[in-house]
């Protein structure tokens, strides 16, 4: 989180939650038969018609919901099995705005406002997929438009008769496919040196948002959002760490378990800020570290973050800092990969008005290591975005943190500019987590407000536009 941003955070106490008990988490059965396929121009309509007018449907034609807000396709389908079942719509949409349907199940609201953004023309057909449960045998689905645009024009859904869809299986995760990582040249690769790009969501500080962090959510982001990494945010000062060691040891020990029963990576983040000198709080690092790299040791998909955003410090400093710390770690974790932020709030001295040479120039003497580097795009232009590209050319970077507005974590979203970082970290393989997987007021926050309390963090209707955004790059690999 960059500078500033915690003052405006949500203090109440009331959001201060004890942490997420053991979920329950099931690897549903394989499924073991092929899906089938549902024409909307069959199933029960209403307020809508259908037409065949535009070229490339399925089956004889397609449902033109009609531009009314109310009207529906309800398809009757079968399920061989209860549980988990994808939802696969095939739809057209020849205009630029979004046409959200609501999907019910059997009568009992399951997904609100799944999100049908444009195709382009109406003769391009694309597909949006969502999950919900089913019970064995007969199901009535419901998708209901929303806006007086009514909804796109659909062609078929396809459901997964038999069992379930991802979860993915154990060998299908990010962690099962990519092992232990370590630092090769200047890329993260996996356990068989292949160069991994990590993508996945940082959650705001879990002392404020823990809510946010939950079963429901977590198997969100691992199953729909596809994330490889959870960033847990745990603050030292701010009403963090410093206030209660023992329960924020627990907290991190048991977020570290819920995203290794997800097959995704964790970083372990020491969110100090401020005071901006890691120096401050060094013995309670080594106290924190030693406990979790002990406990966790034997895990592949622990990653430890240092130092989140040194402010008013020296380079020199942070990096005694770092080669005090790392040692530390390795001492229980010798393979770990371990994270450490860099002064200017994490961008190599830019926000301090110095370049990336200061740590060019004097690099942290460590192996296995990487520098992290924040932006947010509305506030941090072209001069931060051709740093991370010299920088990435020259040490080992990660994006620990960035944002599509300013570094307040609030205002507008600068996707054009957001969307130049994603395009350099991608050619580049550069790593990163996105901040904040949680319905803090913001702009940032992911999550509309309200969406934590309850357990609908599925598809896009529970997002904000940067949330949405976000989400699809994560996705789209
Ligand atoms: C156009 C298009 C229809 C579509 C409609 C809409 O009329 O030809 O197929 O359903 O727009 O806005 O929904």
């Amino acid at each position: 989180m960059a500078r500033s941003r915690w003052i405006a955070a949500v203090l109440s106490p009331a959001l201060i939650t004890t942490v997420i008990t053991a979920a329950v988490f099931t690897i549903p059965k394989a499924a073991s038969a092929a899906p089938v396929t549902y024409q909307s121009e069959s199933a029960t309509i209403s307020q809508g018609v259908v037409e065949s007018n535009h070229t490339g449907f399925t089956g004889s034609g397609f449902v033109n919901f009609d531009n009314v807000t109310g009207s529906y396709v309800e398809y009757t389908v079968n399920a061989a099995a209860a549980g988990r079942h994808s939802l696969v719509f095939r739809y057209a949409n020849g205009t630029t705005a979004n046409r959200p349907l609501d999907i019910t199940v059997n009568g009992t609201p399951t997904v609100s406002g799944l999100g049908f953004p444009g195709t382009g023309a109406w003769t391009n057909w694309q597909s949006v997929t969502t999950q919900v449960n089913l019970v064995a045998g007969t199901n009535r689905i419901r998708t209901t438009a929303t806006t007086a645009n009514g909804g796109p024009n659909a062609d078929s859904l396809t459901v997964d008769v038999a069992g379930t869809e991802p979860p993915p299986g154990p060998g299908d995760t990010p962690v099962a496919k990519n092992g232990q990582l370590k630092v090769c040249g200047t890329k993260l690769c996996n356990e068989r040196g292949q160069v991994v790009q990590l993508r996945g969501m940082s959650t705001h500080g879990i002392q404020w948002y823990s809510q946010c962090v939950k079963t429901a959510s977590l198997d969100a982001l691992a199953n729909d959002w596809k994330a490889d990494i959870l960033r847990v945010a745990m603050y030292i000062q701010e009403g963090g760490y410093e206030t209660n060691p023992r329960r924020f040891t627990d907290m991190m020990h048991g977020y570290i378990e819920e995203a290794t029963k997800r097959g995704m990576y964790v970083l372990v983040d020491w969110h100090q800020l401020t005071p901006g000198d890691p120096n401050y709080n060094t013995s309670r690092a080594k106290t924190f570290f030693t406990e979790i790299a002990q406990r966790h040791k034997d895990k592949k998909n622990i990653i430890y973050d240092i130092a989140n955003e040194p402010n008013n410090v020296s380079w020199a400093n942070v990096k005694r800092y770092a080669e005090e710390m790392i040692p530390v770690i390795r001492a229980q974790d010798p393979d770990s990969v371990v994270f450490v932020g860099t002064h200017g709030w994490s961008t190599f001295g830019i926000s301090d008005g110095q370049s990336e040479t200061s740590v060019f120039n004097n690099p942290i003497n460590a192996t296995n290591f990487m520098y992290t580097f924040h932006f947010y795009a509305a506030s941090h232009r072209d001069n931060y975005l051709s740093a991370l590209s010299r920088i990435a050319d020259r040490v080992p970077v990660f994006v620990t943190e960035f944002g599509t507005q300013t570094s307040s974590g609030d205002g507008g979203n600068d996707f054009a500019m957001s969307q130049r970082y994603i395009d350099l970290m991608a050619q580049k393989q550069i790593g990163w987590t996105n901040w904040n997987f949680s319905d803090d007021s913001r702009s940032g926050a992911v999550f509309k407000s309200g969406t934590c309390a309850g357990s609908n963090f599925t598809g896009t209707g529970p997002l904000k536009p940067a949330g949405v955004w976000v989400r699809e790059r994560i996705l789209n690999r």
